[in-house]
């Protein structure tokens, strides 16, 4: 959840180890509002490496930046378009990334090398004091090893990494999916958007938000038509045992007799749970991973998703990506 409430004695001493940390060049697990983070300084390589090295992840794999004000973020691009502030006073602090061109200041490693920069401003009013605090932006990726699970709990962190990354306990996250990262590229008279990934701020109210500010032609590229972030590989998000995605209409023809999935698959998957998510997308989000996790620790040997007809709309569109991703297999 959000902690909007004054912090506890416990949690302000939490916070103080964490920045401490930070500026020594370790890494720390950040809650935010979409999933923990695992952050570090980005002024200094060797932490951000650590980063790297810590979850597995390719140097391929760009890191997005947190900031704690909408004027830290204009320090680390070359510009700042109308559309940002558009889009940053309309969004931010909230669970959008954009991408812009960055400058001098964000290294080669944080962006794998790319001309531009994902820049985010978290909601958590832990993550943005511990940023404040620290007085300078964080990078950092979401906080599982590489393909795997995003973390929505502290404890999801502190077991990812068998408690070697100290973690501030947040509680559970309020969105549980990753931000939606839209890339920026605003000319005289244009301003085009691509979505590199789907997340809980939706592309018409991206729209709408520009469109009642701007006089630029505005052009979209919907998500899933264009290239996607470098990260987004085809595996991704995958918990400890197999995932089946499922149609409603395959599963009903198929579900009176698990064998008829098995002889499928060609597999001999013996004991099934089904990944059970609310009808809502919002609380489909916010529950994806803890459920995912949760069931990987029971002694099945399979996780079902069926997806229904119901399940429609750009967040259900974010939350079954991420699903498609962490499966091994799609019926
Ligand atoms: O909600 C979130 O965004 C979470 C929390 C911790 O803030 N962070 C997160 O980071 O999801 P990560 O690293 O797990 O996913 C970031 C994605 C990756 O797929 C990466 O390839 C993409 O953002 N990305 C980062 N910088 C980029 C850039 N300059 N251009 C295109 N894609 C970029
Ligand atoms: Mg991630």
């Amino acid at each position: 959840m959000t902690f909007e409430k004054p912090l506890s004695t416990e949690l302000k001493t939490a916070i103080d180890k964490a920045v401490q940390l930070l500026k020594q060049g370790d890494v720390i697990g950040l809650p935010t509002e979409t999933v923990y983070g695992l952050a570090a300084v980005i002024s200094n390589e060797d932490a951000i490496r650590k980063i790297f090295s810590t979850k597995n992840r390719p140097f391929f794999d760009p890191l997005i930046v947190h900031v704690s004000s909408i004027e830290q973020a204009k320090t680390l691009v070359h510009e700042w378009p109308e559309s940002a502030n558009i889009l940053a006073e309309a969004f931010w602090p909230g669970p959008l990334t954009m991408v812009l061109p960055k400058n001098h200041l964000v290294s080669d490693l944080i962006t794998s090398g790319l001309e531009t920069v994902g820049l985010r401003y978290p909601k958590h009013s832990i993550a943005r004091e511990i940023i404040k605090n620290l007085g300078e932006p964080v990078a950092a990726p979401s906080a599982n090893k590489f393909g795997k699970t995003s973390p929505s709990k502290a404890d999801h962190v502190r077991t990812e990494f068998d408690n070697s990354v100290f973690t501030v306990d947040g509680g559970p996250c309020e969105v549980g999916i990753e931000s939606s990262i839209i890339k920026i590229i605003e000319t005289q008279d244009t301003i085009e958007i691509t979505v590199l990934r789907a997340g809980s701020i939706v592309t018409d109210e991206i729209k709408s938000a520009l469109a009642s500010k701007t006089n630029k032609r505005i052009v979209f590229h919907q998500p899933g038509t264009n290239i996607e972030a470098p990260g987004q590989v085809k595996h991704h998000y995958m918990p400890t045992i197999p995932v089946l995605f499922i149609t409603e209409s395959k599963w009903k023809n198929l579900n009176t007799n698990f064998k008829d999935i098995n002889n499928q698959l060609s597999t001999n998957y013996k004991n099934p749970i089904c990944l059970n998510l609310d009808s809502s997308p919002e609380l489909a989000a916010r529950e994806l991973y803890s459920k995912l996790r949760e069931c990987s620790l029971s002694d099945h040997d399979l996780i079902v998703f069926v997806h229904t007809h119901l399940q429609v709309g750009e967040y259900w569109t974010a939350i079954l990506d991420r699903l498609r991703r962490a499966s091994t297999h799609s019926i």
